[in-house]
Formats: structure tokens, sequence, C-alpha cells
């Protein structure tokens, strides 16, 4: 079933494939069609961060954005599943065309800017989705913030999201909105979790309910940069590190058709770099905040060895636009 819709799909722009599917998912998912991608729950559950995750294998963020089609990705088998990135206020993104397939290395290129309808409309969707799994909302900064106001943007989707999230996942990784990344660093991070580490006590007391708080984290950070941000992490109390976004480095598809475009590379030439940056995180955090490991799943042995180098639940996007819901549902009973 998926290789028929894939060869269709690849036929198309990847933006109009992209909105395709979700449109599709989004009309059929509630309905009997859904019976064409339902699979077979598989029960592998994981504890983590006081959650139960069904199975170790979650959507990564940026493919369901608003959260249109959350029980269509739930029927594919996924153990969790994450939306966003979304901001306080929707915004279109970057100019189109912005998402470029690399087929010849099973990678994507995206430049896309956070395009969504902005955090009160993912709220109604998860509203209405029957879905009872642990659902990660992930949030970012409108592009109009100036970058020293970025922490409002963060509190004000925490606020809002709190109540219907089973994780907060704070999305400072995104090499596509300007000056985003640099709130990795220094004075810039420790200001960011300290202020979201409060509002997470507050709203904890309000809703008598423990969310969990992640930050995602880029593959292109140096072995020092990695250590700074552990110990920030650790300092601040935070629950979690999910790694990686996508990266910058074109070395692995640096003759291949698009990779000269603007924007962060996914899929399998990403994959031993994020697998380095979780070894590196494992190696300072020592057990004392969980990672979430994404980059270039593309297989078992890629998922094991995100496991291997210190991941305790995994994520794929990539993976899952170039094979479909037969990687999820491998990865998901065998890791
Ligand atoms: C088209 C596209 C859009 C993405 N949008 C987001 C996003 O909005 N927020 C986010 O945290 N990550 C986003 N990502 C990054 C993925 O969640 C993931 O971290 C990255 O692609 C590496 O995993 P993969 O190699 O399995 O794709 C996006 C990735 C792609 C390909």
């Amino acid at each position: 079933m998926y290789s028929l819709a894939k060869s269709l799909l690849f036929q198309c722009d990847p933006e109009h494939a992209h909105e395709l599917t979700i449109k599709g998912l989004a009309k059929t998912q509630h309905g009997p069609l859904a019976a064409l991608y339902r699979r077979p729950k598989i029960h592998n559950p994981v504890q983590l961060m006081g959650l139960t995750f069904d199975n170790p294998v979650g959507l990564a963020a940026g493919l369901d954005k608003n959260g249109d089609c959350i029980d269509a990705f739930a029927a594919m088998g996924f153990g969790f599943i994450e939306i966003g990135t979304v901001t306080p206020r929707p915004q279109d993104g970057n100019e189109k065309p912005r998402l470029f397939r690399i087929k010849q290395a099973d990678a994507i290129i995206n430049r896309m800017g956070f395009n969504n309808n902005g955090i009160d409309y993912l709220i109604e969707n998860v509203r209405q989705s029957r879905y009872k799994g642990v659902l990660g909302i992930n949030i970012g900064k409108n592009k109009d913030t100036p970058i020293e106001h970025g922490k409002d943007d963060y509190l004000i989707c925490m606020e809002k999201a709190y109540a219907h999230a089973g994780y907060i996942t704070v999305n400072i990784s995104s090499p596509n909105t300007p000056g985003l990344r640099s709130l990795q660093y220094g004075e810039a991070l420790d200001d960011l979790l300290s202020s979201l580490k409060q509002k997470q006590r507050q709203l904890a007391e309000q809703h008598h309910k423990q969310v969990p708080l992640l930050v995602k984290i880029a593959p292109d950070l140096s072995e020092e940069e990695i250590e700074q941000v552990a110990d920030s992490l650790v300092r601040f109390e935070l629950d979690g590190v999910i790694a990686t976004n996508t990266t910058l480095d074109r070395e692995l598809v640096f003759d291949l058709p698009h990779a000269h475009e603007m924007g962060g590379l996914s899929g399998r030439p990403v994959q031993n770099k994020s697998t380095q940056v979780i070894k590196e995180l494992s190696r300072r955090l020592n057990g004392r905040l969980p990672i979430i490991g994404v980059g270039g799943i593309d297989s078992l042995t890629a998922g094991r060895e995100k496991m291997a180098a210190g991941a305790s639940l995994v994520q794929v996007y990539s993976g899952f636009i170039y094979q479909g819901p037969a990687l999820v549902h491998n990865l998901a009973k065998n890791l």
C-alpha cells in the first residue's frame, strides 16, 4: 500500500505531496478508509519521565505541524507522537520552494521556517483527537519576534499547551528561523531554561499535573558545546533532551542534486552525526536525563545504534517518508 502511495506522491513536488498526504489523513482518520493504513498496535512499553510510551518509536516533530492527523499517525503504530513546531501566532514560513528530496541519499533538505496555524488551532486539534497515548507538543518562536524576546513566545506556548501535552519540547535548534540556534549557548540558554523551568513549576501546581519539559538540540554542536548544553540541562532540572534536529553540514551530499539548497538536511546523511551527539550527551549526562534519539534512522540497525549510544526512545521523520509505516512497525516491535 505504502509503495503505491509513495510512487504517486514522489511524482509530485515534495511540499504538494506533503499537503495532499496531511489532508488525506486528516479526512480519513475517523472513517472506514483509515483501515487502509491502520496497523496492529505494538505493545512494547517504555516507562520514562513518569510517562508510559506504548512502544519506543515516535513520530518526529515537523511532519504534523498543526496536529491535523494525530489519530491517523497513532493508527500507523507509533508509540508516541510529537506535533509542532507551533508558534504563538500563525505564520506562513519561508518562501516556496522550501522542501527538497535527495533521493540518492534517502535525505531531505527543508527550510520551511515554522509554517503553522498557531497554538490555538493546534490545541483545538488536540481536543478533537481520540488519541490516548503520549503526545509531545513542540514549541517555537514566531519569526517576527525579536530573538531577545523569544522567551516570551515559548512561555505563551507552554501556558497554552500544558494542559494538553504528554510532554513539551522546546525547539531551539531549527536552522530556519534566524537567530534561533543562538539560544543553545551560554547565558541565552541559561536564561531561557530558568524561565521555562519556573513556568513549569507554576503550571504543575495550577494543573496538578507534571508535564516533562525537553529541549531539542542541533547536530552541529562541538563537543565542548554539547558538554555545556548538558550541564545547563542538569543545572536547571530539565526532564529530557531530544537529539537531534537537522544539520547544516553538506559533506555527505555535496555532489548530489539540491545539496546546495539552504536549510536543514535530514535522513541518512545525518545518521552518524546525530549518533555522535547522543554518545557525547550520554557520556556527560551520565543517566541524569533521558535522551530521545532522532536523525537518519532508516533501519533496525540504525535504531539500535541510537539506543546503544544512549537513547531511551527514538523518533523518525525522513526514514518514514522513504519507507512508510513498515519501518515504524519493524522498529517498534524489535527495538
Ligand atoms: C520537512 C521537515 C520539517 C521539519 N520540521 C521540524 C519542526 O517543525 N520542528 C522540529 O523540531 N523538527 C523538525 N524537523 C526535524 C525532524 O523532527 C528531525 O529532528 C530531523 O529530520 C532528523 O530526523 P530524520 O533524519 O529521521 O528526518 C523537520 C524535518 C523535516 C524533514
